[in-house]
C-alpha cells in the first residue's frame, strides 16, 4: 500500500470525525508527497472539513509535511483568507512542525470554505516545493431559526368559492444550508379560529380552501395563525398570521321590508318627497351588489312619480314628478319592483319581497286662482277720459270652478291711473293719462292685477294688463328753429332748411307738409318752398330779395288722421351773399360795404375817434396832476432814505423809445378831416406835440452822493413836464390800429401839416375850471 493511499484513509477518517463535531489528533498531510518515476504537479488535496461553531480553540486542524526533507530543515508557511486576508488571524501554522491551527469560531452562513496557499521553504529561504492549495469547509449546524416572507400574508378569495381555490402563499427562507436538513422546511396551519375550511401544502406554503359554504355574511375575514419548521418539520419553527378576506358575490336580492305602504302627497306641488320605501340587502353595503335600484311596473301611466335610492339607507324615496290633482284622482297605486344594480348571482335565492305595492293618497289643498287670459292686451285712445272702461280681467279657481269666491286688486299701477272692481275684476281709468308718463313705454303702459281666493291663506293669481295708448293727433307740427338766414340771390346758396317737430307720435306726426300762407298770396311770389323729406323743406327767394329781415307766414301740416295744421312766422334774415352763396359774416360784410359808406358816416367815425383820443389824453394829464404831491411826500419825507423809493429812474424816456409796439405818432394826429359843410362844432387842436421824431434824450449820469437824489429826480420830473412830445406813459392806448390797404387810408393820413404853433387850447377853458390847468399850460394866453 503505498503512502498516497494511506494519506487518503487517514483523512477520510478525519473528516468523518470532525462532521459528529469530535476532532481526532492532528493528521500528518503530505502534499508534496510524489509517487517515484511519476511527477504529479498540482495534485489537489482533499478538503478539511470542520464544524461551524466549534468553541474550543486553538484547535490543530492538521499537519503538513514534506516528505523530501528532515524535520527541523524545513520551514512551513499559508497565505490566503484567514490568514493573512480578511478575516484575519482565523488560521495559523506552526512553521517548524507545520500544524495548521483554528483560531476563531467559525459561522457558515458567512464564509462556507476557505482557500489556503501552502509554501515550504529551506533554511536559507528557496522555495523547496511549489505552493499548493489547501481547503478547509466549514460544515453547517442548524443555528437558524426559518423566518417567514411576512408576518401577515393577505388573502382574497370570492364568498362560495369551490373546494380547493388557490388563495394565497405562505413563504418563508432558513439561512442554513440549503442542501442539508438544517433548512428543509415544512408549513403547517396552526390554527384557524372555526371549522377547518383552508389548507396549507406543507412543501410549498399555497393556502387552498378545503371545503364548500364560505359565506361573506356569515365570517368574512379569517385569521389563520402559520407555522414553519425546518429539520422537515422538527427543527426551529416561526409563526406567522393569513388573513383571507371573502369577496362578496351578489348572492341576496333587496327585498321590501313590508309587502304595503300608505303614504299621502300634496296636490298641486311637484319635485317634493312623498315617503320612504324601506329595503334591506345582506349584501356589502355601497357595492353594486347591495345598492338597490327601483321602478314602477304599474299605477303611474302619467309619470306623476318617480323613485331614487338614497344613497345611505338604500332606501327608495318616492316623489312628486308631475303636479298631483286632487280633483281627478284621489288615490294613486303603484306596483313597484326593487333589485340591485349587479346581477344577482346564480345561486341566490328567489327574494320574497322584490316588489311591493304603494298607496299614495291625494290630499286637496287650495290651489291659487288662474286668470284665464294672463298676460290680457287691450288698447285704450290717448286721454280717455276718467271711467273710461279697460277690460274685465277675470280670474278662476282650480279648488271649486266658481269665479264668485274671487276679490280683485292692484298691485302695480304706477300712474294710480286704473280702478278694479273687487268683485267683478272690471278695470276702468280713474283719470286721464299724461301721455308725458314715464310709465309709458312705446305706448304701452303695464299693470299687475292680483286675483285671490277667499281660503284661508288665500292663495293669489298674479296677472299681468298690458295696455296700448292709441294715439290721437292732438299737436300741430312747429316750426323749428323759427328763424334763420339765408343770401337774397336766388341763383346763389342752398336756401334755408326749414324743419318741423311734432309732439305727437307716428303716425300722427312725419312726414310734414310745409307750405307758404296761402292767406298771403303775394308770398309765393318772391318765395318758394320745396320739400326736401318727411321732415325738411327748403325755402329759396324766387327774385333778388333786399337784405335785411323778412317775417314769411307759413303752414304747416303733420300726417295725422285727421292731419292738423298750423299758421307760424318765420323769420328770414337775408344777409349779404358770399361767393358761394353762403352768408358772410357780419365784420367781413361791413368791410365789404367800407367803399360804398357815404362820407358824411365817415366824418362821424372820425370826429368820435378824435373826440375819444382826446378824453384819453386828458385823462392821462388828470393821472399825471394828482401823482405829482404823492411824488413829493415820497422824495421829503424826513426820514426816508430816497433810495429805497426810487428803481430805475432813468427809464423815463422809455415811453418814446418804445417804438417797436406801436406807432405813437398816430396818437399825436388826432384832427379830424373836416369836409366842407360838415360842421363839427370845435375841433380839438394841439399846438405842442411835433411831428417829427425828436431825438430820444441822452440818459442822464447819476449822481455822485445821495443827498442829491431828490434833486435829480426832481430835474428828472420837470424835464418830463417839459416834454411836450411825451404823452403819459401809462395811458397810451391802441384804440383803432386801421389794417392796410384800406380806401380810406390811415388816419394819421387825416392829419393837416399844420405846426403845433397853428393850434389852439383855449377852448379847453370853456370846460370848466378843471380843465383851466390844461388851458395854462397849452393855451397861447
Ligand atoms: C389574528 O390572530 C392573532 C392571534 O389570535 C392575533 O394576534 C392577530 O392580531 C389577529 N390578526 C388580526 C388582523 O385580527
Ligand atoms: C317781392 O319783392 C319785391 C321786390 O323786392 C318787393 O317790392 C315786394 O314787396 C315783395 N313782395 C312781398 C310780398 O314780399
Ligand atoms: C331730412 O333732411 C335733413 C337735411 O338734409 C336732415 O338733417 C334730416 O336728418 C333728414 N331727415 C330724414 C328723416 O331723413
Ligand atoms: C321775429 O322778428 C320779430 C321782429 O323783429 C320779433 O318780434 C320776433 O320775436 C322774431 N321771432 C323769432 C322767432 O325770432
Amino acid at each position: 500500500m503505498d503512502a498516497a493511499l494511506l494519506l487518503a484513509l487517514g483523512l477520510l477518517a478525519q473528516g468523518l470525525g470532525l462532521s459528529r463535531g469530535v476532532p481526532g489528533g492532528p493528521s500528518a498531510l503530505y502534499p508534496w508527497h510524489r509517487v517515484p518515476g511519476r511527477v504529479r504537479r498540482a495534485w489537489v488535496i482533499p478538503s478539511i472539513s470542520v464544524s461551524e461553531n466549534y468553541k474550543r480553540i486553538p484547535y490543530t486542524l492538521v499537519q503538513i509535511k514534506s516528505d523530501k526533507q528532515q524535520l527541523g530543515s524545513i520551514i512551513y508557511s499559508i497565505q490566503g483568507p484567514g490568514v493573512d486576508e480578511e478575516p484575519r488571524g482565523v488560521f495559523s501554522i506552526d512553521k517548524f512542525s507545520g500544524k495548521v491551527f483554528l483560531n476563531a469560531m467559525l459561522d457558515r452562513e458567512k464564509t462556507d470554505r476557505f482557500r489556503l496557499r501552502a509554501f515550504a521553504l529551506d533554511l536559507g529561504g528557496s522555495t523547496l516545493e511549489d505552493p499548493t492549495d489547501l481547503e478547509i469547509v466549514v460544515v453547517d449546524q442548524n443555528d437558524n431559526r426559518p423566518v417567514f416572507r411576512e408576518e401577515v400574508f393577505t388573502g382574497h378569495v370570492l364568498e362560495g368559492a369551490a373546494p380547493g381555490t388557490f388563495v394565497t402563499r405562505a413563504e418563508a427562507t432558513d439561512a442554513d444550508d440549503p442542501e442539508t436538513d438544517n433548512a428543509a422546511l415544512r408549513y403547517s396551519i396552526v390554527a384557524q379560529g372555526g371549522p377547518e375550511l383552508f389548507s396549507i401544502d406543507e412543501l410549498t406554503g399555497e393556502i387552498r380552501t378545503v371545503q364548500v359554504g364560505l359565506d361573506r355574511e356569515v365570517v368574512a375575514v379569517y385569521n389563520l395563525t402559520l407555522q414553519v419548521a425546518d429539520m422537515s418539520g422538527d427543527g426551529l419553527t416561526a409563526t406567522a398570521f393569513a388573513l383571507i378576506t371573502l369577496d362578496d358575490i351578489n348572492d341576496h336580492a333587496p327585498e321590501f321590508t313590508r309587502d304595503e305602504f300608505f303614504l299621502e302627497a300634496v296636490e298641486a306641488v311637484s319635485g317634493v318627497d312623498v315617503g320612504r320605501l324601506e329595503v334591506q340587502d345582506a349584501d356589502l353595503p355601497g357595492s353594486p351588489n347591495w345598492v338597490a335600484s327601483f321602478s314602477i311596473l304599474e299605477g303611474d301611466p302619467d309619470g306623476h312619480f318617480s323613485i331614487r335610492t338614497d344613497p345611505g339607507t338604500n332606501a327608495g324615496i318616492l316623489s312628486v314628478a308631475k303636479p298631483l290633482d286632487h280633483e281627478s284622482c284621489a288615490l294613486h297605486q303603484l306596483r313597484v319592483a326593487v333589485q340591485n344594480e349587479a346581477p344577482l348571482h346564480a345561486a341566490a335565492p328567489k327574494p320574497r319581497r322584490g316588489q311591493a305595492t304603494v298607496s299614495v293618497r291625494v290630499q286637496d289643498t287650495n290651489e291659487a286662482p288662474e286668470f284665464l287670459e294672463n298676460p290680457l292686451r287691450t288698447s285704450l285712445a290717448e286721454g280717455a277720459a276718467p271711467g273710461t272702461h279697460v277690460a274685465i280681467f277675470s280670474a278662476r279657481d282650480p279648488d271649486t270652478q266658481q269665479l264668485q269666491r274671487l276679490s280683485y286688486s292692484k298691485d302695480y299701477d304706477p300712474e294710480d291711473w286704473l280702478q278694479v272692481d273687487g268683485a267683478t275684476g272690471r278695470i276702468q281709468t280713474r283719470r286721464a293719462l299724461s301721455p308725458a308718463s314715464p310709465f309709458l313705454k312705446s305706448g304701452w303702459y303695464r299693470a299687475i292685477i292680483l286675483a285671490s281666493d277667499d281660503a284661508s291663506p288665500p292663495r293669489t293669481a298674479t296677472g299681468t294688463l298690458s295696455i296700448e295708448i292709441l294715439e290721437v293727433n292732438d299737436h300741430a307740427p312747429v316750426l323749428n328753429p323759427p328763424a334763420g338766414s339765408l343770401c337774397g340771390d336766388p341763383g346763389r346758396g342752398p336756401g334755408l332748411l326749414l324743419g318741423a317737430t311734432d309732439e305727437d307720435l307716428p303716425p300722427h306726426a312725419a312726414p310734414f307738409h310745409f307750405q307758404l300762407s296761402p292767406g298771403v298770396p303775394e308770398l309765393a311770389r318772391n318765395w318758394s318752398v320745396t320739400q326736401v323729406n318727411a321732415s325738411h323743406a327748403r325755402l329759396r327767394p324766387r327774385f333778388r330779395v333786399a337784405e335785411g329781415l323778412h317775417r314769411l307766414s307759413l303752414l304747416l301740416r303733420d300726417s295725422g288722421q285727421p292731419p292738423r295744421q298750423r299758421e307760424q312766422l318765420l323769420n328770414v334774415t337775408v344777409c349779404r351773399c358770399a361767393q358761394d352763396g353762403a352768408c358772410l359774416p357780419a365784420n367781413a360784410a361791413r368791410r365789404a360795404a367800407g367803399a360804398g359808406l357815404s362820407l358824411g358816416a365817415l366824418l362821424v367815425a372820425l370826429a368820435s375817434a378824435a373826440l375819444l383820443l382826446l378824453l384819453l389824453l386828458l385823462a392821462a394829464l388828470l393821472g399825471r396832476f394828482r401823482r405829482r404831491p404823492l411824488d413829493k411826500t415820497l422824495l421829503h419825507g424826513p426820514l426816508d432814505d430816497p433810495r429805497d423809493n426810487v428803481l430805475d429812474y432813468h427809464e423815463q424816456g422809455g415811453g418814446e423809445e418804445d417804438q417797436d409796439a406801436y406807432d405813437i405818432n398816430q396818437l399825436r394826429h388826432p384832427i379830424g378831416l373836416r369836409a366842407p359843410g360838415v360842421p363839427l362844432g370845435r375841433p380839438p387842436l394841439r399846438c405842442d406835440a411835433p411831428f417829427s421824431h425828436r431825438p430820444p434824450q441822452p440818459p442822464r449820469g447819476l449822481p455822485s452822493s445821495p443827498t442829491d437824489i431828490a434833486d435829480f429826480i426832481r430835474e428828472g420830473l420837470e424835464a418830463a413836464d417839459g416834454d411836450p412830445s411825451v404823452p403819459p406813459y401809462d395811458t397810451a392806448l391802441i384804440y383803432d390800429y386801421e389794417g392796410d390797404g384800406s380806401v380810406a387810408g390811415t388816419l394819421s393820413s387825416i392829419l393837416s401839416s399844420l405846426g403845433d404853433e397853428d393850434q389852439g387850447y383855449d377852448y379847453l377853458r370853456d370846460w370848466g375850471p378843471r380843465f383851466t390847468r390844461l388851458a395854462d399850460m397849452y393855451g397861447h394866453s
